[in-house]
């Protein structure tokens, strides 16, 4: 009898495991949310900063830019998920559809419990934490349900400039330049699905399963290759093998007033998390009150440590670095080893159940 009790008493903490590491330092109201972050991690994410890690963290900011002072939107509202009819037919929310497919029964599964805005900012943050190198952000919970679809437009294009970008950043975000870039971060753990027809899964920078700064050093490099046959909208030539490059993102590193923003995110790890973590945070509040919120930072795991360094791919060096920032040279870091590297695609979330097409 006492065996059996002591072993059930050491079984259950591993049983349990993550939801009974935290439940001590969790607030009361967010405890309901401890099964529904490990229902996520495993379930959604299979605890990999993969392709539905990868969409979770994308739907955030596509939800929460939607909103204008003059156009109006609700912002961080969860509308992309309720009004997916109108919002996913807008062109800038192209791909997003399979993101929807994958995230959509995990938001129904929890929809008496966790308003739409609220789901969308639980799985995004919590993609995160399934990301090395990631910081551990922030999440208020108790935002309302969405009102109404977003307009359109407000949704920033790779190929819109680098000021029509930011003019609308700063509309629908009071985002500063520099928050812009921090946001920016997220595109190490990204890439298209739609940019290069016929092409899904084409990583930004060659580690797009870890939250490092490989995309500030690699946007940053002489534009050589495409994957696929180029000429698309919103791609340029990437300095890479098998990634891509959006148009953004390399005017984003090589024009005013964001050049030098761009550079000092090289191999500055702890500032990308500070930065983003921060921005993430002030976007998951667009549209909402956080007076009005709760607190539930306290449910969010933190992501797999990453102690690396940046590095040039292998083949690569400083000469292969196209120099914009003028007040400060780019950094020296080491080359890889090896012969030059063709980064491969990311799976697809969906590539399990696809036997059929
Ligand atoms: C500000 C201007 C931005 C532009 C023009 C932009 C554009 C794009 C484009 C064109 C794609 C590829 C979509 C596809 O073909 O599937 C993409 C992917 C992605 N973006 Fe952005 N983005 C911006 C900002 C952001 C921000 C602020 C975040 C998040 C905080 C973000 C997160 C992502 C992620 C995670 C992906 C990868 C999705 C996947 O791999 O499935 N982006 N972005
Ligand atoms: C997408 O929109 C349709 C139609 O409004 C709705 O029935 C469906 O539940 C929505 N998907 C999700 C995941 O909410």
């Amino acid at each position: 009898m006492f065996k059996t009790l002591t072993a059930l008493l050491f079984a259950l903490p591993v049983v349990l495991g993550r939801a009974i590491d935290r439940r001590a330092s969790v607030p009361a109201q967010c405890a309901f949310l401890l099964p529904i972050v490990d229902d996520l991690m495993d379930n959604l994410f299979e605890n990999e900063c993969g392709d539905a890690a990868h969409g979770a963290l994308r739907l955030t900011f596509h939800d929460a830019i939607g909103i204008d002072p003059v156009l109006g939107g609700g912002g961080a509202d969860g509308s992309i998920v309720i009004f997916n009819e109108t919002e996913l037919a807008f062109e800038a929310n192209d791909g997003l559809d399979d993101v929807i497919d994958t995230v959509g029964p995990f938001f129904l599964k929890h929809a008496s419990v966790l308003s739409p805005g609220d789901f969308v900012f639980l799985a995004g943050s919590l993609s995160l934490a399934t990301c090395p190198g990631a910081p551990q952000v922030k999440l208020a919970i108790g935002r309302p349900p969405p009102k109404a679809a977003s307009p359109d437009q407000l949704v920033p294009e790779p190929f819109d400039s680098v000021e029509k970008i930011l003019a609308r950043m700063q509309a629908g975000g009071n985002f500063s330049p520099q928050e812009v870039i921090a946001l920016l971060s997220s595109h190490s753990v990204a890439g298209a699905d739609t940019v290069i027809p016929g092409f899904e899964g084409i990583p930004f920078d060659s580690t797009p399963s870890v939250f490092d700064t490989q995309i500030f050093v690699e946007v940053q490099l002489r534009g050589t290759f495409f994957t696929g046959p180029g000429g698309n909208q919103g791609e340029v030539m990437t300095g890479v093998q098998g990634t891509t490059r959006l148009e953004s993102d390399h005017n984003f590193a090589r024009s005013t007033p964001t050049d030098c923003i761009w550079q000092s995110f090289v191999n500055n790890q702890k500032q990308m998390q500070d930065q983003f973590a921060a921005a993430f945070f002030k976007m998951s509040l667009l549209g909402q009150n956080e007076n009005d919120l709760i607190d539930c930072s306290a449910v969010i795991p933190p992501a797999p440590t990453f102690t690396g360094n940046a590095f040039f791919p292998p083949s690569l060096t400083h000469g292969n670095v196209e120099q914009a920032c003028a007040t400060a040279a780019f950094p020296n870091l080491p080359t890889l080893p090896g012969p030059p590297e063709v980064v491969p695609p990311i799976p697809q979330a969906d590539d399990d159940d696809d036997d059929d097409s």
